[in-house]
Parts: structure tokens; sequence; C-alpha cells
């Protein structure tokens, strides 16, 4: 299919997205304070590649030439993080304000390239300081939180309509406190499960934050969502697929919804009552005005359970049959119609953003070009399912490619290239790649004579 940019509506919003300590490096400048993703790197054997953050892709100091590229290549929106401890070193009380200062340009910037700015409140990295004290395992973080929030907030939403809470928070508590993958590294259930329930309120608190300075804002949130795909047909393959769909998807969006906790799929999840107190049911609840939702990977689940889940089935990749990214992560697009229908299942009224899609493959400059055809036909393919949503009535307003550039993959440190244009990290130097051109030429009339 020949896509067109009108194929997606009139007030459709195109964009591109990334976070806070992926990109901006200048870890310790102007104030900032540390975060756990600053102390992470640090430990041995944490990051595939032993890079960080320090200076990633410079963002502090390109943000004005990054931001003329995403307008130039035709986007109007630009999803990017606040780092907590830029703005509050300390994690609460003190302000700094060249932190404030620095998003304030970065919005500033947008709006002069006519480019929407769309702010993620909390991308992973915790001020180090609230992780000394136990971090999103402590309840006091949803005050803490609260508090963080409302300075942002003070700052900048009188230019900022679009605020998603958190990203991701399956991918941070999993990751951050189940498997120790990703900072802080913590590996406990007990301390996942309460990590999640302070997450879940702190959703309800930032929401909180943001509506109360301003009712002209549009308040939601992401969440990646990952379809599990049962095996086989029997009940033991159904039973798994339902109970790490409980785990790894529903936990962390329905409590929001007033739905409770999926415990009758999960009983470990019962582990949870522990942490929750009363009036939390009611406190919990958020009325969202979009939600973003992130996709990358389809699972298909196999009823083999893992130790530290004490019975409950994990995913297994079956990598026969796809188109495999340098993730490991297998291309399957309908899976992203899938969890599109997920979401919109819940509330048919809710709006829907993409705020996360994209694949990192193994490209090459070569002459000063890098051709990823297989990264334009992800996009392609990918595009072609939110068309498929949209005409079954799934409202999608919008879709954020990931990411603008190749930047701080995590644990993979700067061996997945995610960019649309290309990094040198030695030098800073940006390289539109093709599918940058190949979005260009989507989305305005006049592209860019290669
Ligand atoms: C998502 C994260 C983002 C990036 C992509 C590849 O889960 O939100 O920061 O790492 O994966």
């Amino acid at each position: 299919m020949v896509l067109s940019r009108e194929q997606f509506g009139d007030d459709f919003t195109w964009g591109v997205a990334h976070a806070s300590y992926q990109v901006e490096g200048a870890w310790n400048e102007d104030g900032k304070g540390e975060s756990i993703w600053d102390t992470f790197t640090r430990r041995r054997g944490k990051i595939r590649d032993r890079s960080d953050g320090t200076v990633a892709c410079d963002f502090y100091h390109r943000y004005s030439e990054d931001t003329r590229l995403v307008a130039d290549l035709g986007f109007g929106a630009q999803r990017f993080s606040i780092s907590w401890p830029r703005v509050l070193p300390e994690g609460t009380g003190r302000v700094n304000q060249k932190g404030l200062d620095f998003y304030r340009r970065v919005v500033d910037e947008c709006l002069a390239a006519d480019v929407e700015p769309w702010v993620t409140l909390y991308h992973w990295d915790l001020p180090e300081v609230l992780q000394q004290r136990g971090g999103w395992a402590n309840r006091d973080v949803v005050g803490w939180f609260g508090e963080y929030v409302d300075v942002v907030a003070a700052a900048l939403a009188d230019r900022v309509e679009h605020w998603m809470v958190f990203n991701e928070p399956c991918s941070f508590l999993l990751g951050g406190y189940l498997s120790g993958v990703h900072a802080p590294g913590v590996r406990s259930l007990r301390k996942f499960l309460g990590a999640t329930h302070h997450t879940n309120l702190s959703q309800a608190a930032g929401a909180a934050a943001l509506r109360a300075r301003s009712s002209d804002l549009q308040v939601g949130t992401t969440h990646i969502i990952t379809p599990m795909v049962p095996s086989g047909t029997s009940e033991r393959h159904l039973r798994a697929a339902a109970s790490i769909d409980a785990f790894a998807n529903r936990v962390y969006i329905e409590p929001n919804l007033g739905l409770g906790y999926p415990v009758d799929d999960a009983p470990l999840l019962r582990g949870v009552d522990r942490w929750v107190r009363p009036g939390d049911d009611s406190a919990i609840r958020v009325d969202w005005d979009f939600v973003g939702v992130q996709y990358y990977q389809r699972l298909p689940v196999h009823a083999v359970p893992i130790p530290l889940l004490r019975g409950v089935p994990w995913p297994r990749r079956d990598h026969r049959s796809y188109d495999i990214t340098a993730m490991g992560w297998e291309v399957q697009p309908e899976g992203l119609y899938d969890a599109l229908a997920k979401v919109h299942a819940y509330d048919p009224d809710l709006r829907l953003f993409v705020t996360e899609n994209g694949v990192a493959v193994p490209d090459r400059i070569e002459d000063g070009q890098v051709h990823d055809p297989r990264r334009i036909d992800f996009y392609r393919r990918h595009l072609e399912q939110v068309l498929r949503a949209q005409s079954d009535g799934i409202g999608v307003d919008g879709y954020f490619c990931w990411s603008l550039m190749d930047n701080f993959e995590w644990a993979e440190g700067y061996v997945p290239r995610f960019g649309l244009v290309r990094v040198d990290f030695d030098t800073q130097q940006r390289t539109v790649k093709d599918s940058g051109r190949w979005f260009e030429q989507l989305l305005t009339a006049n592209p860019t004579a290669r």
C-alpha cells in the first residue's frame, strides 16, 4: 500500500520521541544531581558495551539544531522527558533554576520551529538520593513525585499542552525491581509489588498536580503494550498467556481505571495487598485525557514457569518465522493493532496515540548515507496497522517514532541504533538516514532533494 499523510486525517499528530538520560548528556552540568542511571551505569557488567549517558547525544547543548531537524523532516511534535534530578538535585526541596531553564529553552525552541512539545515527566531517571531512601518502593515517593510534577508544571504549563506522567511503568518496574537488568537493579518480588503500587498512586498524584496548575492541559500517560500469544490452544497455554498478560500489561493500567489488580489471572499479585492502605482504591483513580500506546513486539507464551516468580510463566521468543531486529525482537506489525485494540477496549472514548514505535537494525554509514530499507519497511507496515485500527473505529490520533536519533539504549548501551538520524558518537555528527528522508517525503510537500 502506498501511504499518504492525508489517509491519517488532518489533525493526526506526527512526532518523534526521545528521553532525557538517553540523549541529553551533561550529566553533572549546571547543578544537575545524580540519577539512578548515573550510578547504575558505573556498576560492572550492567551495560553491554560498558558505556553510559554522560555525553550521549549531547542534546543538552544541541537541542536547537536537533529541534530544527525535527521540523525539517516534517514532524509536528517532539516528545522528550524531564530529568527529575536536573530540576530537583536533592529529589525534593531546592529547585535548580538552571535545570528548569534548560527545559524552557527546549520548549521555546519547539514552539519557534512549529513543533509541539510533548513532555514526559518520568522516563526512568530517578534522583539517586531518593533511591537511597528506597525509591519507588518507599511510599513517600508519591509525595515526592507530586512535588516534582508541580515544580515542572509551574514552569511549563503555560506553553506545553500535552503531558505524559510516566513512560512505561512496566519497563522500569519489571526491569528495575524484579529482573534487575535496569536501574536501580533490585531483584525482589516484594519490592516490585510495592514499587508498582506506589507508581500507580503516583500516576494519580502526578495527574492531579498537573490539573491543579491548569484545566487546559491534556493529561495522559504511556504504557508499553506487549500482546501475549498463547503457544497452543490447551488450557495450560491459555492460562500461561493470561497470567503473563496480567503481570506485564494489566497491572500498570487497570488500578488507575478503577479496576483493581488483576489477581485472578496472576495470584502472585495478591502480595500487593500488604502495600495497599485504606482509601487507595479511590486515590489511585485517574481520568486520562489520552493514553500513549508503545509497541515493539508481541510475545509467544510457553507454559514454562520461572523460579523467581514462583510458577508464573514467562514469554519465550519463537524466532523461527519472523524478521528479527538488533534487539532480538520479532517484527510483527499486527501486534500494534492488537495493542491499540486492547487499550481501546477499556474505554472506546479514550484518545490513543502511538507514543513509541520503532526498530533497531544494524545500519552502516556509506559515503555519507545510511540506507536502512528494513526500517522503512518496518514503519510502513506498522503505519498500515494504525490505518487499519482507525478504519475499525479505534481512535488513534497520532504516531511518534522511536527515535529521532540513535541514542543510549539502556542496558544495551550504544549498540542498537533506533534513530531516523544517525549519530556518530565520536564527533556528534548527525546524518539523516533514508528512513528519515522517507518520513520527510511522507510528511512534507517539498522533500529535500537527495
Ligand atoms: C522503550 C523505551 C525507550 C527505548 C525503546 C527502545 O521501551 O521507552 O526508552 O528504550 O524502548
